[in-house]
């Protein structure tokens, strides 16, 4: 591809390397040269342009590609394919397109940008190029279509524990699967899932991590965060990647075992954010106040009512938050 050639040539020349002389070494007009720069650009590099000087990396991003995904991840034994797009409509619209063809799995989909990025409650996801992880797996778990929200609470776990490991990071995870740094959201988990009777046909965790995005739309800019702004430098997103699928491996392993999440419980309360806090449970038919103590077997979370009566809630039924806010 003429931009990755050219991200070569100008971090080969260390300096400013002009346009004519891309031009002649790459064989192309300087129309695709300037179009080539735009799009390192949009992918997070920082170049500057002078006139009669040309062109100079000033800070190369954090660009992403198959090889480096399936080098960094040549260990795991875990995933059959790992595949990654430069775009994609949705991550998890792709994997359930492979699913329905008949593919088994363990697959992960990563891709660079999304044009169609969903979120939770039909909301969109914004997946711009270059910055974040957009990323989805096809799981076909043998476990009772009941037991499969816990996925989702697996996933969260992986992430949590992918995060910290590959950036150092305090990773907290606001129940049931949103992962918080500093009191906010840094990655949303999308869980999709078809059964057949009472089968489970497939599962798709779907996420999205704020990587190197350092502007939120205006309706989540109050409660968002990502990798880069809480490490202070751009974060290389192919090491969270793998770390979190080595999370996902041991994690999932425990879960399908035991079909529950006992062997869990532990590590999932220990970064709970709204562990001991109170919380305002959204319940459909009248919101109430509490105090979380933490998680079930089952994975839900146990409120203690103002009366001293303890509650346990289940996800998708009611959403919980801080009496003041996101926690
Ligand atoms: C949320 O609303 O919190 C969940 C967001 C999930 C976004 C991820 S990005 C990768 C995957 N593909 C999608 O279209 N959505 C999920």
């Amino acid at each position: 591809m003429l931009k990755d050639d050219i991200l070569s040539a100008l971090k080969e020349s260390g300096t400013y390397c002009s346009g004519q002389v891309l031009c002649e070494r790459f064989g192309v007009t300087r129309s695709a040269v300037w179009k080539a720069i735009a799009k390192l650009r949009e992918e997070g590099c920082v170049i500057d342009a002078r006139p009669n000087r040309g062109y100079l990396l000033r800070e190369e991003g954090d660009l992403m590609d198959g090889r480096a995904l399936s080098e960094a991840l040549k260990e795991n034994s875990f995933l059959k394919e790992i595949l990654f797009f430069r775009t994609i409509d949705s991550t998890n619209l792709e994997v359930k397109r492979r699913a329905e063809k008949g593919e088994e799995g363990p697959l992960l989909i990563v891709a660079d940008e999304q044009t169609a990025g969903r979120g939770r409650r039909g909301r969109a996801w914004s997946s711009p190029p270059g910055t974040d992880i957009f990323m989805s797996m096809l799981l076909r778990p043998k476990v009772h279509p009941e037991n499969a929200a816990m996925i989702t609470l697996v996933t969260a776990l992986a992430v949590a524990g992918g995060i910290q490991a590959a950036t150092g990071l305090r990773v907290q995870i606001k129940w049931p699967n949103d992962v918080v740094i500093g009191g906010k959201k840094t990655c949303g988990i999308l869980t999709e899932m078809s059964t057949d009777l009472d089968e489970i046909s497939y599962v798709v965790p779907g996420i999205g991590i704020n990587v190197n995005s350092r502007v939120f739309p205006e309706e989540i800019a109050a409660t968002a965060t990502s990798l880069c702004l809480e490490c202070g430098r751009t974060v290389h997103r192919v090491p969270v990647i793998a770390e979190f699928v080595r999370c996902f491996e041991r994690y999932y392993g425990a879960f399908t075992e035991t079909e529950d999440l006992s062997s869990l419980r532990e590590v999932y309360e220990s970064m709970l954010v709204n562990r001991d806090r109170e919380v305002l449970v959204l319940d459909p038919k009248g919101s109430w106040r509490g105090t979380a103590e933490g998680i079930t077997d089952k994975g839900e979370l146990r409120v203690r009512r103002t009366d001293g009566t303890a509650v346990c809630v289940r996800s998708g039924e009611v959403s919980v938050r801080g009496i003041y806010g996101y926690v």
